[in-house]
């Protein structure tokens, strides 16, 4: 038995070691968060929970020019947040970001905490995110769990699990803290990153470039593709929406949607189930199918005269533009402006 904690004991360090080594051989040095402290770290974490490097990487330079530092973060107006945000989507992370700021000049003396207690008090921040803070922010002890490094060690340690059960979840949190070096654990969590996304892809995993191959247990037995196993997908419900644009003299109408819910705080026009029989349309445009977590919107945008007396707040296209608006409303907001700048007559 005791051989038996020896070597894997040496597994461990082995794992480690290899990621660490590869890491500074081959892994990326040169993201626009990295080297750049802790508030660049928290920021470009939330912004890649469910969102690509190539993504992130233009949406979190503007906002650093814009709040280059947490007091700049707490005094700004939530819409400036949300406007910088427009696009990124997933915009409960922009209003969390802003809130945890104001907590943190409040609560925290305007430091973004270094323990992974009090990381998790702030919204938004959940025990992956506090790990990446506490390892690639502080340069502390950190310990993560995003679904690359359950990849990687449902693979290498053999796990057949599904990786999203209650079960799994444990077990693989279990797993990372035992694999989690001390020394240079910023190096290792940037590695285990780098190698989920670099080479041990879900699909098309890159065995021959990989580290750890020789140690990797799916590998060995030739299942690597097949683990950790697909979560059961659930059908998402897909609902048709129309987008109606109030519009007049060459006006957009517009409402800020209550703080909460899907796009909380954003500026839209009216969305509506049903497009009630008498309204004159002005111009239609293609539909544009929306995906978000849990449902799918099959947006069906046209302009309209009508209903003008409900809208408080009107702006031109390129104005509009400037606000916190959803991905989708921007794309038709842009077509109309191209098709203002070209063809578009105003009906009165
Ligand atoms: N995804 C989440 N955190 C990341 C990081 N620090 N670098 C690259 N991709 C990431």
């Amino acid at each position: 038995m005791t051989e038996s904690v020896g070597t894997n004991e040496l597994l461990k360090d082995n794992f480690a070691l290899s990621v660490v080594t590869w890491q500074e051989k081959f892994g990326r040095h040169h993201l626009p968060w990295q080297h750049s402290g802790a508030y660049a770290t928290w920021i470009s974490e939330i912004m890649l929970q469910q969102t690509q490097v190539e993504t992130v990487i233009n949406y979190f330079k503007k906002f650093m020019t814009q709040f280059p530092n947490i007091a700049a973060l707490a005094n700004a107006n939530i819409d400036e947040v949300l406007a910088i945000w427009s696009g990124l989507g997933y915009y409960a992370r922009a209003r969390n970001i802003h809130k945890s700021a104001q907590m943190i000049v409040n609560d925290f003396d305007g430091k973004l905490p270094s323990n992974i207690e009090d990381l998790m008090k702030l919204p938004g921040i959940g025990p992956s995110t506090a790990g990446a803070i506490m390892a690639l922010g502080h340069k502390h002890y950190g310990v993560i769990l995003d679904g690359n490094v359950k990849r990687i060690l449902s693979r290498c340690f053999g796990r057949h699990l599904d990786g999203q059960s209650h079960h799994a979840q444990k077990q693989l949190w279990q797993l990372s803290y035992w694999v989690t070096p001390e020394k240079n654990c910023h190096i290792y969590t940037q590695g285990i990153m780098d190698l989920g996304s670099s080479v041990c892809h879900k699909l098309h995993p890159q065995c021959n470039q990989c580290p750890i191959q020789s140690i990797c247990y799916a590998h060995k037995y030739n299942i690597t593709p097949h683990l950790p196993y697909p979560k059961v997908k659930k059908n998402k419900p897909s609902f048709t929406k129309h987008l109606v644009i109030p519009y007049h003299q060459g006006k957009l109408g517009l409402m800020k949607r209550p703080n909460t819910g899907i796009w909380g705080g954003l500026w839209v026009p009216f969305i509506l189930d049903e497009l009630p029989k008498e309204i004159s349309t002005f111009r239609t445009y293609h539909s544009i199918k929306h995906i978000f977590t849990h449902q799918t919107w099959i947006i069906k945008p046209l302009l309209a005269n009508d209903h003008l007396d409900q809208i408080e707040h009107w702006f031109y296209p390129e104005d509009a533009l400037q606000l916190g608006i959803p991905k989708p409303v921007r794309d038709v907001i842009e077509i109309i402006h191209h098709d203002q700048i070209n063809t578009l007559q105003e009906v009165e």
